[in-house]
């Protein structure tokens, strides 16, 4: 295994509980179930220390934990994109607004348990002894915890959106008003391909043709 592969790899689980523990910290600001607040708060600072064993890590092995790899960019990317997405809150209902915050939750810790899975692997599979040991110390104090968070949103969304959806009170005509006063730009100013007329034209086209960037480049070097 090459150093600068794992280093890489590394970096990026580190941008991964980074965004998590901010999606924490907006998730506890505005929840206003104490028990749902109360978990954020206990599972972000978990996540905060998870950080922490990262950068143990990543020192321990010889690297620089201000590093940030190709992929920890990208990582980086895909979290601004979730918290941008607890900012758009317009016309929505506080259950719906907790709602998305748990959803980002989950999908966060989706990502961060793969990775600390990814670990535990690691740990059973290196052969470099200073590595195993590093590894395994990491993942001794993390995977559970990890478990624990994953599982507890995927449960904890579950039963909120099916009490929404069976008890929940119809939505304010207010947040139709919010809608159709101009506050939230019209569907083909918000998407590229409009769902009235892009839609029909990408199903003819192939399943596994180029991408419209890769189309480009080519366009550019013929
Ligand atoms: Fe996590």
């Amino acid at each position: 295994m090459e150093q600068q592969v794992l280093l890489d790899k590394l970096s990026e689980f580190l941008m991964v509980e980074q965004g998590g523990l901010q999606l924490y910290r907006v998730a506890a600001a505005r929840c206003t179930l104490p028990t749902l607040k109360e978990r954020y708060e206990e599972f972000g600072q978990q996540t905060a220390r998870h950080r922490e064993v990262y950068v143990q890590l990543i020192q321990a092995l010889g690297g620089d934990p201000n590093y940030v790899s190709p992929m920890a960019r990208l990582a980086q990317v895909k979290a601004t994109k979730l918290i941008e997405s607890t900012m758009i809150v317009d016309g929505l209902a506080s259950e719906e607004v907790m709602a998305n915050d748990l959803e980002n939750v989950l999908l966060a810790e989706t990502k961060c348990h793969l990775d600390w899975e990814l670990m535990s692997q690691l740990a059973e599979q290196a052969t470099d002894a200073k590595l195993k040991q590093a590894v395994q110390k990491a993942v001794q104090e993390v995977e559970d915890q990890e478990d624990q968070h994953v599982e507890w949103a995927r449960q904890t969304l579950s039963q909120m959106a099916l009490q929404m959806v069976l008890e929940g009170p119809a939505p304010s005509p207010e947040r139709w008003i919010k809608v159709t006063s101009g506050a939230i730009p019209p569907i083909d100013a918000q998407h590229p391909a409009p769902v009235t007329t892009g839609l029909e034209k990408l199903a003819q086209a192939p399943a596994w043709g180029l991408t419209p960037i890769a189309r480009d480049m080519q366009r550019k070097t013929a």
